[in-house]
């Protein structure tokens, strides 16, 4: 059976492409940091969908606690074919409030944390024989910037040229891209405002937020899709138009 390792699935996206990854048929090692009790859960749904799963408690941002994630998915399950880095933490600061320790954790757990793994997983994913693939969560922020997340953007544009390296060094035998979401309604967006929900959603032309199915669907697209390396595939509602 092909298997996934997906980095912060114990909620919203995470969750969303673990699930989709058990519909098509892989067996799936769900991580969290604290959330245990909901990974647990998102691992029972797994096996409700006739998939093994393995639950790996770990912050991925700590090259060690990576590296127990993808020996502990590899031993459950003979080998890592496909990874997908989506584990990520928020802030909103402006520059002027920004610690520098807070600017570090979110470099730490938005792009150490897909180097760590990905470097943990590569002798794996160098053995698989089902196309292997690292796909790594970035977000439209990346090509826009936000004043008010400076540190969010500049990570999320950090792992769109982590991704295009790793394509260029782990060619050809294991493929590399990255998905650029938009507003996906997760927890990480449930504390704006009505009055700023009102503009974000202004401001997307498919006239809805996205939903974490919707970035499973490009996950499990770019997992497939072995002509397609070195990528960043967004998936917005349009709103990059604007
Ligand atoms: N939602 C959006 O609109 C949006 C847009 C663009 C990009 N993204 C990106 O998509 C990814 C998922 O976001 P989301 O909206 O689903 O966020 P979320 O609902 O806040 O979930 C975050 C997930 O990451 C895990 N996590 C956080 N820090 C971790 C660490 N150090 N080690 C391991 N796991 C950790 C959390 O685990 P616990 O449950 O244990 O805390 C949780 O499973 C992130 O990379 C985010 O930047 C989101």
């Amino acid at each position: 059976m092909p298997t996934a390792v997906v980095t912060g699935s114990s909620r919203g996206i995470g969750r969303g492409i673990a699930l989709r990854f058990a519909e098509d048929g892989y067996d799936v090692a769900v991580n969290y940091h604290t959330s245990e009790a909901a990974a647990e859960s998102v691992a029972a749904e797994i096996r409700d969908r006739g998939q093994e799963a393995v639950v790996v408690g770990a912050d991925v941002s700590d090259p060690e606690a990576a590296a127990r994630l993808i020996e502990t998915a590899a031993d459950a399950f003979d080998g890592v074919d496909h990874v997908v880095n989506n584990a990520g933490i928020d802030q909103h600061v402006y520059t002027e409030n920004l610690d520098p320790a807070d600017f570090d954790r979110v470099m730490d757990v938005n792009v150490n944390s897909a180097f760590n793994v990905t470097k943990a997983a590569l002798p794996h994913l160098r053995d698989s024989a089902d196309d292997p693939s690292v796909t790594n969560v970035s977000s439209i922020l990346a090509h826009t910037g936000a004043p008010i997340e400076c540190h969010y953007a500049a990570s999320k544009g950090a792992l769109v040229s982590l991704t295009r390296s790793h394509a260029a060094d782990f060619a050809p035998e294991v493929r590399v891209n990255a998905i650029a979401p938009g507003h996906v309604e997760t927890d990480m967006t449930g504390d704006r405002t009505p009055e700023e929900e009102r503009e974000q959603l202004e401001a997307i032309p498919v006239d809805r937020f996205g939903r974490p199915e919707d970035i499973a669907e490009a996950a499990a697209y770019l997992r497939d899709a072995g002509f397609v390396t070195g990528e960043t595939l967004n998936v917005n509602g349009g709103e990059l138009m604007n």
